[in-house]
């Protein structure tokens, strides 16, 4: 894999959760290509499986592991199977998260109100709960149960995923903004929690990246760009999507003790200037 710099993580042990997804997998390969042994944690093992196999062929190390990260008892399993093949953790990515479509609210919501269209008024609760569950508890709960046997490792540090939502919410995902905001804060709090424990905790907040779990309210069927789209790429100083690989170098940025050995409780924007601008 190219990455925009080399850092050196070799004799270190990185847990991903999410490795099985678009932004964790990437993240799994980076952090294996600077020589980390990487744990690539999905909802289930083989999810994971095809990381691992291309870390694998590139000559690193890393292996795939099943954990739910709303559920105490399967991440702390996932935590012991880990320790039992590597002996520590050094690093946590938290990368599990994402909108969930059913919580969605549709743009003109005020409009519909009087007919039968879905609105804020009647959107299923329970989806936004899940939402909230994913994104905050989903991050939580990993920090807890992977953090405690962090504490004393070299170079231990934890990176979440916030969002643009985080500093402001988005038209249309009301509980993923909040869950996001949520995210953000709950990392000053832990980088201070841990501060003197030698576990640094920041946040990276990508802006918007093309990637299948905003597909659809960015696209139509047919490829064109949806208004949500151009709305977004108006908002975005540097005028464009970002690509997945540009937020490597952030990251990198923020596990290399040598780079960030005094930054903790930042969350850090990737996004081409969208967080700064208010349209004027
Ligand atoms: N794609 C973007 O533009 C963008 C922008 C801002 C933030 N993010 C955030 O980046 C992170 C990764 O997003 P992505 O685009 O790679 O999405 P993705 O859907 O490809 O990856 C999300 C991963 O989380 C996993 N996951 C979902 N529920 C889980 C659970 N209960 N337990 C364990 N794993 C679970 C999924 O299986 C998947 O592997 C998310 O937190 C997302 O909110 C993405």
């Amino acid at each position: 894999m190219e990455l925009p710099f080399q850092i050196d993580l070799s004799g270190q042990v990185a847990v991903v959760t999410g490795g099985s997804g678009v932004i964790g997998g990437m993240f799994s390969r980076a952090l294996a290509a600077c020589g980390a042994k990487v744990a690539v944690l999905g909802r289930s093992a083989e999810h994971g499986q095809k990381v691992v196999d291309d870390i694998t062929a590139d000559g690193g190390e890393a292996c795939a592991f099943s954990c739910n990260v709303m559920e105490t008892e399967s991440v702390k399993a996932c935590r012991d199977a880990i320790l039992e093949k590597w002996g520590g953790i050094n690093i946590l990515v938290n990368a599990a998260g994402g909108a969930v479509k059913s919580a969605e609210v549709p743009e003109d919501q005020l409009a519909d109100i009087q007919g039968d269209a879905r609105t804020f008024f009647n959107t299923d609760m329970e989806n936004i709960r899940r939402e909230l569950d994913l994104n905050l508890y989903g991050t939580m709960l990993p920090t807890q149960v992977f953090g405690e046997v962090m504490i004393g490792r070299e170079n231990a540090n934890i990176v979440n995923i916030s969002s643009m939502g985080a500093f402001g919410p988005l038209t249309r995902i009301p509980g993923y903004s909040g869950a996001k905001a949520a995210v953000s804060n709950f990392t000053e709090w832990a980088a201070t929690y841990f501060a003197k424990s030698g576990i640094r905790v920041n946040a990276l907040a990508p802006g918007f990246f093309q990637t299948p779990q905003n597909h659809a309210l960015h696209f139509n069927e047919d490829g064109t760009p949806t208004p949500r789209s151009k709305k977004i790429v108006d908002s975005t100083p540097m005028g464009r999507y970002g690509e997945p690989e540009e937020l490597i170098g952030a990251l990198l940025f923020l596990v290399s003790p040598k780079g960030s050995g005094f930054v903790t409780g930042v969350v850090l924007p990737v996004d081409g200037g969208f967080h700064c601008f208010l349209g004027v």
